[in-house]
């Protein structure tokens, strides 16, 4: 049985002062049956690790480079997101696959990198709407699937965050069939490729315009075990209920 997730990613949002969210979701989570992970900004990975220490939240990075120290200026190790109180981090969002350029086999160097670290590697893949309206999504996400995922993941140490990037923050989601789709496409991969303890094991996540509106019908879907959520998870009356739905 895979544990459900609600993962936040606040992406460059928030300074000190929106550490009160996390406060009052710390508070709002002191237990919980589902993990709930949130990903600040970097500059408030330490604070925000301290805030949620006696909560059922955790936090993470959203970007660690592939090597463990050196001359990399702006760049922190997983070792450095590890040690500043994170438990996870998300690799290979498209946004960073498209503002840094990021391909398959970088995203796979981090994601080696982030689970010897100690970190669990969240990576996302998805297909633009230009590839989605030409039919080739399967193809896409197969591709991205098969070179930005290591060989020695697991499932705890590796989620999968399905996000088409013309959902994100856009206010479009695609179907749930749309949805059950990719899933169930993902699922059948990663069993061919880990087996099927291991293929089983590891998480799936949608992402792109979840909101307190739409989470509880697609974690209905079959095969989606939670969602990476972006501007619904910056504040706690929005990310509660996305929470409570799963
Ligand atoms: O990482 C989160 C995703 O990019 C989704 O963002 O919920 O604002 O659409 P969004």
């Amino acid at each position: 049985m895979r544990r459900k997730l609600a993962a936040g990613n606040w992406k460059m949002n928030g300074t000190s002062a929106a550490l009160s969210e996390l406060e009052a979701l710390a508070d709002a989570h002191t237990t919980a049956s589902v993990d709930v992970l949130i990903c600040p900004p970097a500059p408030l990975l330490h604070r925000a690790a301290e805030i949620v220490k006696k909560s059922a939240v955790t936090v993470g990075g959203q970007d660690c480079h592939a090597a463990t120290s050196g001359a990399h200026t702006g760049d922190a190790s997983g070792e450095m997101l590890k040690d500043a109180g994170a438990t996870s981090v998300i690799l290979g969002h498209s946004e960073r696959r498209t503002d840094h350029n990021e391909t398959d086999v970088v995203v796979c160097s981090k994601a080696e990198a982030a689970i010897a670290a100690g970190l669990t590697a969240i990576v996302c893949l998805g297909e633009s709407l230009q590839q989605r309206e030409t039919g080739v999504t399967l193809e896409i996400i197969g591709t991205q699937l098969a070179e930005s995922v290591p060989n020695d993941a697991t499932g705890d140490t590796l989620v999968i965050a399905y996000e088409p990037i013309w959902a994100i923050g856009t206010g479009k989601v695609p179907t749930l069939e749309q949805i059950g789709e990719v899933h169930t496409f993902l699922r059948t991969q990663l069993v061919a490729r880990f087996g099927g303890e291991t293929g089983s094991a590891i998480r799936l996540l949608y992402g792109g315009s979840v909101k307190p509106g739409n989470a509880a019908e697609i974690f209905a879907v079959e095969n989606v075990d939670g969602a990476l959520v972006g501007g619904a998870s910056l504040k706690v009356a929005d990310f509660s209920p996305i929470i409570a739905a799963l």
